[in-house]
């Protein structure tokens, strides 16, 4: 087990665009095990390569079913919408409302680089959502509606 330094709000990294991700290296499963690991350690939801400075398209969740790995991920189709509070491990203690997709189709490939089609509802889709952003260099501050709180049990991605 090993445990990455969660980037915090500020660091420039937190802000750029990822790579794609081409080939599963031994180096890229490391990271992809340590990022599972910092996210259970930090009690999180999900987690992106960026948020433990790495700018590869590589996102790890857990909503309570088990550990979801996607690499390269693409947003396919969205529906609905769902208006709740949400957290980021790079904004530790704070939480914002921000308005999301229901339901959410995402293409992507597994830690073993096979294609996936995944499906997210609720918490799975604000959480596919939310990390597939970070790819892309953005926070969920930029969506809040209205200033952020104080968390007190909000899920931290
Ligand atoms: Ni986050």
């Amino acid at each position: 087990m090993a445990l990455r330094e969660i980037r915090l709000m500020g660091d420039d990294i937190l802000t750029k665009p990822c790579k794609e991700v081409t080939k599963m290296t031994i180096r890229n499963r490391i990271l992809i095990n340590d990022m599972l690991d910092t996210m259970y350690e930090a009690q999180g939801v999900g987690l992106a390569a960026p948020q433990v400075g790495i700018l590869k398209r590589i996102v790890v969740i857990d909503v309570g079913d088990g550990p979801v790995v996607m690499v390269n991920p693409e947003i396919l189709e969205s529906s609905g919408e769902q208006t709740g509070n949400e957290g980021c491990l790079s904004l530790p203690g704070k939480a914002g409302t921000v308005t999301r997709p229901m339901y959410v189709k995402v293409k992507a490939f597994d830690q073993n680089m096979n294609p996936v089609i995944l499906e997210g509802e609720d918490l799975l889709a604000r959480a596919m959502c939310h990390e597939i952003d970070h790819l892309e260099g953005h926070m969920y501050v930029e969506l809040a509606e209205g200033p952020l709180f104080d968390a007190e049990n909000e899920e931290e991605e």
